[in-house]
């Protein structure tokens, strides 16, 4: 266990912790709440918060989720975990299953993950199977694979994941000591909404808020299934992470979007690399580009009728930017200067 409690033991009345659970953890939780500086004074919120789920040990909010369905699989006697990944998923479970001896193997699309994910997921140890196809093609893969060979699914249709992941929600409330007005995420597979929404409604429930927020999730223009209400067979965005064409957890989506009185809505390349920058050059906040796809959103809200003036509003920034470097290389357009290590030189350069 590390010193710092991670979501099992901070939250482990509200989970679905036996005598036989491990209390396992990587420190992972607890992520900075950090109000905006900059973009929510422009667009006129009472305050505008961005969740650092960059700062999980892994860099990403699975972490939360992973955690708490390893932990089930150590005590099911598992000793393999398997999962189909764009990357963030494969890196999270490449790490608990490192720390506590479990075989993992992860599927991911060939050629599409982002070079942070697979770096982790190498130093980690998994094996790592690239896959001549899509997620959605290895996520159809891994469910029949994990009775073949015996292993446990974490992807977030194992509702583990969905457990550990609603505990976002209760640090948030817990943090406002109220639920915000709206709340903004990326959607790809659709988890992270679904957790997120029941971990509002249990905080409800159990007294911690008085309210829920609205549920605004965004999917990429050009893998956005759930806004256009039909699978996409070949989706494509710059935003890798959210590079998914069918969902699985579709139907939760759609139920936390309704219950909530929220939105799904599609974001277009462009407008998530703008909501990148802007986040990093406004605010000094580096996310990954799936996870800027809530702050796109957000800035489009105006369009969509929904007034966001002296509104609580708070983005899950699901990822750390370093995940990406590629896309910040390409896509920040800043030119190195080149120069010789002396005095005159560089004052020269600079004046
Ligand atoms: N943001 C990031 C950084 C992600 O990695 C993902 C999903 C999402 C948002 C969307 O969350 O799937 O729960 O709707 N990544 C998965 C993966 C698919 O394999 O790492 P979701």
């Amino acid at each position: 266990m590390s010193a710092r409690p991670g979501v099992i033991e901070r939250y482990r009345e509200h989970l679905p912790v036996t005598e036989d659970t491990p209390l396992i953890s990587l420190g992972e939780g607890s992520t900075p709440l950090v109000l905006s500086q900059n973009i929510g004074p422009r667009l006129g919120c009472k305050a505008l918060y961005f969740k650092l789920e960059g700062c999980n040990p892994t860099g990403s909010f699975k972490d939360r989720g992973m955690v708490m369905a390893v932990a089930k699989a150590i005590e099911a006697g598992k000793k393999r975990i398997v999962c189909a990944s764009t990357g963030n998923t494969s890196a999270a479970a490449a790490a608990y299953g490192a720390r506590y001896g479990l075989e993992t193997i992860v599927l991911v699309p060939s050629g599409e993950i982002a070079l942070g994910k697979l770096a982790q997921a190498m130093a980690y140890g998994a094996r790592i199977l690239a896959v001549n196809g899509s997620f959605d093609d290895a996520l159809s893969t891994v469910f029949d694979l994990v009775d073949a060979i015996d292993a446990e699914l974490v992807n977030s249709v194992n509702q583990f994941r969905i457990e550990g992941q609603k505990t976002g929600s209760f640090e948030i409330v817990e943090e406002l000591g109220e639920a915000p007005d709206m709340m903004c995420l990326p959607v790809g597979n659709a988890g992270n909404i679904t957790a997120y929404w029941k971990g509002y409604k249990e905080a409800k429930q159990l007294g911690m808020a008085t309210s829920t927020p609205r549920m605004m999730g965004f999917q990429a223009a050009g893998a956005a299934p759930i806004v256009l209400g039909e699978p996409v067979a070949n989706p494509e965005t710059i935003a890798t992470a959210i590079r998914i064409g069918n969902p699985a957890s579709w139907k939760t989506a759609l139920a936390a979007r309704d219950e909530s009185g929220g939105i799904i809505d599609k974001v277009e390349d462009r407008e998530i690399v703008d909501a990148y920058l802007m986040l990093a050059r406004e605010e000094g906040i580096f996310c990954e580009p799936a996870s800027a796809a809530s702050v796109a959103g957000l800035l489009k809200l105006g369009e969509m009728d929904v007034d966001v003036t002296d509104q609580t509003v708070v983005c899950i920034l699901t990822g750390n930017g370093l995940k990406d470097p590629g896309t910040a290389e390409k896509r920040a357009l800043v030119e190195l200067e080149y120069v010789e290590p002396d005095l005159e030189s560089v004052v020269n350069l600079l004046t």
